[in-house]
């Protein structure tokens, strides 16, 4: 009897996901962005968000979470309902460097189901206008000698701009004093006013003051230059050679949330990076669109756990701190 009984209840549950399922979305979906408004991460999700609504028939809102370098607002996705209707923004630093540095009460992969992989955004180099320095080799020297370690603007420990400043530190054999912010957004502001030094930013948040000639850049850490910024040499040929980076996202749901309803968002998601004006608005910013065939929720999920596999010993080997 109890057995029968069950089996009923699983049928029921199970009835229930599926025309759940069939009717998604019926009200409007939230993208939680854990970083800063007008920073790379908001500023991707709200050029994909306006699309994905034309796929999905539904507002997307971009709702920023944000503290703790992202913890904040992933753990808004981990604990919010496994329905589809709060997706999750995040990446490289998010998604992977957070596990190594913070104590978190969720697991970034057995808590949360991967979407799609996004763009990948290369880092550059940029300093306040009124260092006294033209090109890289002249900042490195700048910064070598000073007294004190000049300022780096980040979004916080286990950020893309804190892991790539760490990795300048280290590759050329220079100290820096980082100042954390709730995201690149914020900070890019400082660095206009000249509050702050630097930042190792990604490409897409710097790119338009570097052009506005706010700020001013010095390498990408790319093996080609942008093609959005061709004046700008990479760190290769700016004499930092092999210092390359590229910072992936990607969006992720609660774990449990309908293989059919993963389905649907990955593919009003596939849809907006298909589509000519977002790639051209995408691209103008520098952001590199992921290959066609690492589209899929899977891809994302078996990329994310390898780069776990990567960074995990090189971050915690670092010692990183928290700020
Ligand atoms: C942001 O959106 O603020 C960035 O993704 C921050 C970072 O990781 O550097």
């Amino acid at each position: 009897m109890r057995k029968v009984l069950l089996a009923a209840l699983i049928a029921l549950l199970w009835s229930g996901a599926n025309a759940r399922a069939e009717t998604f979305p019926s009200r409007p979906l939230t993208i939680v962005v854990p970083l800063a408004a007008g920073g790379p991460s908001d500023v991707m999700a709200r050029i994909l968000a306006e699309r994905m609504k034309t796929s999905l028939g539904e507002a997307v809102v971009v709702e920023d979470v944000t503290g703790a370098a992202g913890t904040v607002g992933v753990g808004r996705v981990v604990h919010s309902a496994p329905d589809g209707y709060t997706i999750g923004y995040g990446h490289l630093g998010t998604h992977v460097a957070n596990g190594a540095i913070y104590k978190l009460n969720y697991d970034l992969v057995t808590d949360l189901e991967p979407v799609v992989l996004l763009p990948s955004n290369p880092m550059i180099i940029v300093s306040k206008n009124a260092v006294p320095a033209k090109t890289l080799q002249e900042l490195l020297a700048w910064l070598k000698a000073r007294p004190e370690p000049a300022t780096a603007g980040t979004a916080g420990a286990g950020s893309g701009s804190h892991i790539a400043g760490l990795a300048l530190e280290s590759t050329a054999g220079v100290k820096l004093q980082f100042v954390p912010y709730r995201g690149t957004g914020p900070a890019m502001n400082d660095l206009v006013a000249g509050q702050i030094d630097i930042i190792v930013d990604q490409l897409s948040n710097s790119i338009n003051q570097v052009r506005a000639g706010n700020i001013r850049g010095y390498a990408v850490t790319d093996t080609k230059r942008a093609g959005q910024a061709p004046d700008i040499p990479t760190t290769d040929e700016a004499g930092l050679p092999g210092f390359h980076m590229t910072l992936w996202s990607g969006l992720w749901v609660p774990k449990g949330t309908p293989k059919e309803i993963v389905a649907k968002l990955n593919a009003a998601a596939v849809d907006a990076l298909g589509d000519p004006q977002v790639q051209k608005a995408l691209e103008n910013l520098g952001l590199q669109m992921p290959p066609a065939d690492r589209l899929t929720p899977e891809a994302l999920g078996a990329w994310q756990k390898a780069e776990i596999a990567k960074w995990w010993p090189i971050i915690r080997a670092a010692h990183v701190t928290v700020d």
